[in-house]
């Protein structure tokens, strides 16, 4: 994009300290965005995630007929939501468009399938290179019309909306978007779904949907869901802030030297806090303070300073609590003494990016000893990272990642393609510059 800034550098910062709220967060705010909209009336959400994927939520559903507004933006920014209740949402006049979102194109999919008109959803060249059979097959066993690109494998995705039913699913991958688009699909199907995860999964779509009236229970794995009898009721909340995003924070100042930051209100649900388990059992000095609820979701103030980090192994039914910041755990496990081995997190690689292969290069470039496994990765840590120039291939969490590593790093980091943090945390650089109290120097 024109005038855009797509080169950091970053120098190795002296001190890192100081207080941050990290934006709302992204899996919460799509679901406060889509269940809304489907509610019999107004709600008002506060602190929506500013990032591009949620935008691209938003610009959905309004094709779809919800009305969504920017309320008051202090003292923090606000949404108001109209949902469209009773009468339903209506056949939008273009391809639905969920850019770099996997979370927009997926839960909507499970959504549109149920609604009585066609859609057709696509995205940017890297949610269009994403695995698409894991959505279109359960969804098909529920009656479905959805079609994709190479024999159904890839979006666009085709949806001729019809009434669909309920049905029992194991899912074979611990994943939330799957688990979410069968839910959405379940609420207007015929007859109660049923779906068993061998691995929990976030429930930010379970929590909510019963907080919003839906007759929904679980029972240890399983999930039970009875199809909507009337619309959903509205919920506004303050969505917390995102723990994927303080994660860049939690492990800059577990790994710099001379480092004590103040995380506010960030969530805390307890199928998202891989990181501060894994970041414990490294023997971070890590305390969360002024635990409370929000809404249903779990919140707390955490604070963070420098730590002498160990080696762990990172594998098994922690890993979907913490898959999104495996980029970071890595850098973490440069950091530490000893060897941190990731295992069975293969669906790294069907992210954003491969994030198997391009943290394994990208960290090699700090003179970092990491060896890439089919499933993930072992890092020999306690060397020295050296400055260089690295490259997000258009992740923002790659980029993010790799601008921590800069912060530890001997002498100067490039990171390439930097401007792609806007895909979940637009204000990062800026956040970094408050910490580290000096300005990264930015090129177009
Ligand atoms: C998400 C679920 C996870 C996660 C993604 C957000 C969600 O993906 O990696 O960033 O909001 O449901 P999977 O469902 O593919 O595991």
């Amino acid at each position: 994009m024109a005038g855009e800034i797509t080169l950091r550098k970053i120098r190795e910062a002296a001190y890192l300290g100081g207080e941050i709220t990290p934006p709302g967060d992204k899996s919460i705010c799509h679901r406060a965005l889509i269940l809304n909209s489907l509610a019999e009336g107004a709600a008002k959400i506060s602190n929506p995630s500013p990032g591009e994927d949620c935008r691209a939520t938003i610009s959905c559903l309004k094709a779809l007929g919800a009305k969504i507004q920017k309320g008051k933006p202090l003292p923090s920014p606000t949404l108001l939501i109209s949902g469209t209740g009773r009468l339903g949402l209506r056949e939008a006049d273009n391809v639905l468009d969920a850019r770099n979102s996997a979370t927009t194109m997926r839960l909507l999919s499970g959504l549109l399938s149920a609604q009585p008109f066609l859609s057709i959803i696509s995205g940017d060249a890297s949610l269009r290179s994403r695995p698409m059979k894991r959505l279109i097959e359960p969804l098909r066993l529920m009656g479905a019309e959805i079609w994709g690109r190479g024999q159904d494998s890839f979006a666009p995705l085709v949806i001729r909306g019809k009434q669909v039913h309920g049905i029992d699913y194991l899912l074979p991958v611990p994943s939330a978007q799957i688990k979410s688009a069968i839910l959405l699909a379940g609420l207007f199907a015929q007859g109660k779904t049923a779906i068993y995860q061998t691995t929990p999964s976030r429930n930010h779509t379970e929590l909510m949907l019963r907080e919003m009236g839906a007759e929904l229970e679980t029972d240890g794995n399983w999930i039970s869901l009875t199809p909507l009898s009337a619309p959903l009721v509205p919920i506004g909340f303050h969505i917390p802030g995102d723990i994927s995003s303080a994660a860049y924070w939690l492990v800059a100042a577990a790994i710099h030297p001379n480092a004590r930051v103040k995380i506010m209100n960030c969530g805390i649900n307890p199928t998202r806090t891989g990181i501060i388990d894994v970041l414990l059992a490294m023997g971070a000095k890590l305390k969360l303070e002024n635990q409370r609820l929000e809404g249903s979701e779990l919140v707390a103030d955490l604070l963070i300073e420098s730590s002498e980090l160990k080696g762990i192994e990172i594998a098994g039914d922690i890993i979907p609590r913490l898959i999104d910041e495996i980029p970071v755990l890595a850098v973490a496990g440069c950091a530490a003494r000893g060897n941190t081995t990731i295992r069975g997190a293969g669906e790294l690689r069907v992210k954003e990016s491969d994030r198997i292969a391009n943290v394994v290069k990208e960290l090699s470039k700090f003179s970092a000893r990491i060896e890439e496994l089919p499933d993930g990765m072992v890092i020999h840590g306690g060397k020295l990272l050296r400055g260089t120039d690295v490259d997000s291939h258009l992740d923002h969490r790659l980029a993010a990642s790799l601008a921590i590593a800069g912060l530890v790093a001997k002498g100067e980091t490039t990171v390439h393609h930097a401007q792609v943090v806007k895909v979940s945390y637009p204000t990062f650089w800026e956040e970094l510059e408050m910490l580290t109290g000096y300005q990264p120097e930015e090129k177009s």
